[in-house]
């Protein structure tokens, strides 16, 4: 039996989506279990960037590519692995994943996701992912929270399916989510204000002064730690999202990464009717230039991120 509806994917990636579908359900319920099972938040190294990992990271990082090598797929590019794996030679898709986003909520229950990418393979493996970010031809997360989601594009907007704990497969619950134009959430880790460029501080500030600024309006503040967790909110009712680049050293590019973090959530917001970018240039017209690039990252309710690029100009 699929591990998800097929009426609404096209039929060539079905095999790539309920691939991921079928490994998301079984991350799922290894999640659910939390300490009856494996020390699922226990460090055990780090990867290539530094990043600490945990025992879910690695684990998920195996699921997946084990899952991705039975649909046949090509190239598979994560988070955990310094270069690209090639998995099926002939096979048709580049899959990029961040197999498990949020790490440090994984302790202590709060929604953490999976997050893909999906290229059309090109001959090399480099070359398959380092293009632009329009190429995408899916993209989508998946979110362990209270239900487990999938919200993924094939580029005519952005569907959302919800794993039906009574049949084990995903189930469509929305044809096409609609990010609201304006919005009354912002979310960024406040705790950089000090390290922040003129226009982000100029941003927050704004949002702050609520109804009594130039704003006229209360904004509230949001911030998990889960990019899949923020991004569910915000395609769900509106908000905006910030990780933008600030003086530490280490994020001059900001802290998310290009290719299977801010590239698929940029083509799922705007495919929802928002908007995502650097500050000031489209992320959809961007291309990653190594594997694991950062790139800084502002997205959400079109009028908020058009306000954005206006104090950056
Ligand atoms: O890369 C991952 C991530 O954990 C995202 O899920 C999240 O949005 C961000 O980093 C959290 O960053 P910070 O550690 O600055 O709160």
């Amino acid at each position: 039996m699929p591990a998800i509806d097929p009426a609404h994917i096209p039929a060539k990636l079905f095999p790539v989506i309920d691939a991921l579908c079928t490994t998301g359900a079984e991350v799922s319920r290894i999640i659910a279990r939390g300490p009856l099972g494996q020390a699922l938040g226990a460090g055990v190294g780090e990867n290539s960037d530094g990043d600490q990992q945990k025992a879910l990271d690695v684990l998920a990082d195996e699921m997946f590519e084990a899952g991705l090598r039975g649909a046949g797929v090509r190239f598979y590019a994560s988070e955990e692995q310094e270069e690209v794996l090639s998995l099926v030679p002939g096979g048709r898709y580049a899959v990029a994943a961040d197999p498990l986003d949020g790490s440090s909520n994984i302790d202590v229950n709060v929604t953490i996701g999976t997050i893909f990418s999906v290229f059309e393979a090109k001959e090399g493996a480099d070359e398959s992912f380092l293009r632009p970010a329009s190429e995408q031809v899916a993209a989508g997360y998946i979110a362990y929270g209270p239900q487990c989601l999938l919200a993924v594009t094939f580029g005519d907007g952005t569907q959302l399916y919800v794993l039906d704990p009574d049949t084990g497969a995903f189930a469509l619950a929305e044809e096409k989510m609609a990010l609201p134009e304006a919005a009354s959430e912002f979310s960024i880790n406040a705790s950089n204000r000090r390290h922040w460029t003129a226009p982000v501080l100029a941003y927050v500030e704004e949002n702050e002064a609520g109804i009594e600024g130039a704003k006229g309006k209360n904004m509230n503040f949001r911030w998990v730690g889960s990019l899949v967790a923020e991004t569910h909110r915000i395609l769900t009712r509106g908000g905006t999202f910030l990780y933008p680049s600030d003086a530490r050293s280490g994020y001059e590019a900001g802290r998310l990464r290009m290719v299977y973090e801010v590239a698929p959530m940029a083509f799922l917001v705007e495919q929802a009717g928002g908007l995502a970018t650097d500050g000031v240039t489209p992320i959809l017209s961007l291309s990653a230039e190594k594997l694991h690039e950062r790139r800084p990252f502002v997205f959400g309710s079109r009028q908020e991120v058009e306000r954005i690029r206006k104090l950056h100009d």
